[in-house]
């Protein structure tokens, strides 16, 4: 069939669900990966066309997208600072919030000494291998409590030629860590069930709810666990650096206050919600 039919049945069977301007970033997308395609070949030789067999995977995709998958699920892959991550059901979507917190990393820290880093709640590793990559003076080392979301960090650290050390561990159980840090960083999971009923369901049906989910009761959790320990294993004058729940700054401040940390500091993201917040011991 040719690849601009094969377009049209996209936009036929998606148009109830997504507006046009994604459906065609998700087909150019596709047609890249799959067959290295970019948009300008299609318009340069509109007739090209597909065999059965090599068409098969396109039609596998819209499948999935019509169920909603994320599109990063159905490639396996997402872009995160510039580089290219493996993603499986077991980790999050690394989110353009989150890439703004590893920006901000690096605007506040003296790029030209050593730094030990701390990534607590790795995921894809995103954070992690992105500051191992764009800091040359860093030794960084991610905790994860899910070996699956492990597996996939290590590769992604082979696949990106960046040194991190992974370790499995369950942060709130974690009451020593082994050496003392210059950076701690966490995106650990924030959104509070109550928040469960205005989140996409794509989001739901297909994201890891270990990633996302804490207690109505208890949404700092994550929070108060490393908090305490940065207090304890953070150098002084080291950064302490959250992404947070947009509706939570205040207490965020509140919390870093009560334990003594300095300089605290909310930022907004893109979307000019309160995103990250830094504090120094
Ligand atoms: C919001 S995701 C962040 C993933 C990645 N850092 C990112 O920014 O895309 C939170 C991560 O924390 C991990 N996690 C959840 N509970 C944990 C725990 N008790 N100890 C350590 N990690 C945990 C999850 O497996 C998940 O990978």
């Amino acid at each position: 069939m040719r690849l601009k039919e094969i377009k049209q049945i996209f936009h036929k069977e998606l148009e109830a669900v997504y507006d046009a301007m994604e459906i065609d970033s998700f087909f150019y997308r596709l047609i890249e990966q799959y067959y290295d395609f970019t948009r300008l070949t299609l318009a340069l030789q509109p007739e090209m066309s597909l065999s059965k067999e090599e068409e098969q995977p396109l039609f596998e995709a819209l499948a999935e997208l019509k169920e909603q998958k994320p599109l990063q699920y159905i490639l396996k892959t997402a872009y995160f600072c510039g580089l290219t991550f493996e993603v499986t059901p077991d980790t999050l979507i690394p989110r353009p919030e989150t890439e703004e917190l590893v920006q901000w990393i690096g605007e506040t820290v003296d790029k030209n000494v050593p730094l030990r880093i701390l990534d607590i709640g790795t995921g894809s590793g995103c954070i992690a291998i992105s500051l191992a990559k764009s800091l040359a003076n860093a030794e960084v080392t991610a905790i994860d409590i899910s070996s699956k979301a492990l597996e996939v960090a290590k590769r992604n650290a082979e696949n990106n030629n960046a040194s991190v050390i992974f370790i499995q561990t369950d942060i709130l159980e974690t009451t020593q860590l082994s050496q003392t840090y210059d950076v701690i960083v966490s995106n650990p999971p924030y959104v509070r069930m109550l928040e469960k009923a205005s989140m996409k369901s794509n989001v739901l049906a297909y994201e890891p709810h270990t990633a996302l989910f804490v207690e109505d009761k208890n949404p700092l959790i994550f929070y108060e666990a490393i908090t305490e320990l940065a207090k304890r294993y953070l150098e002084e004058g080291g950064w302490l650096f959250f992404e947070i729940n947009q509706y939570l700054g205040v207490e965020m401040k509140e919390l870093l206050a009560k334990h003594q940390f300095k300089n605290s500091s909310l930022q907004k993201d893109m979307y000019g919600n309160d995103r990250m917040i830094k504090a120094q011991k």
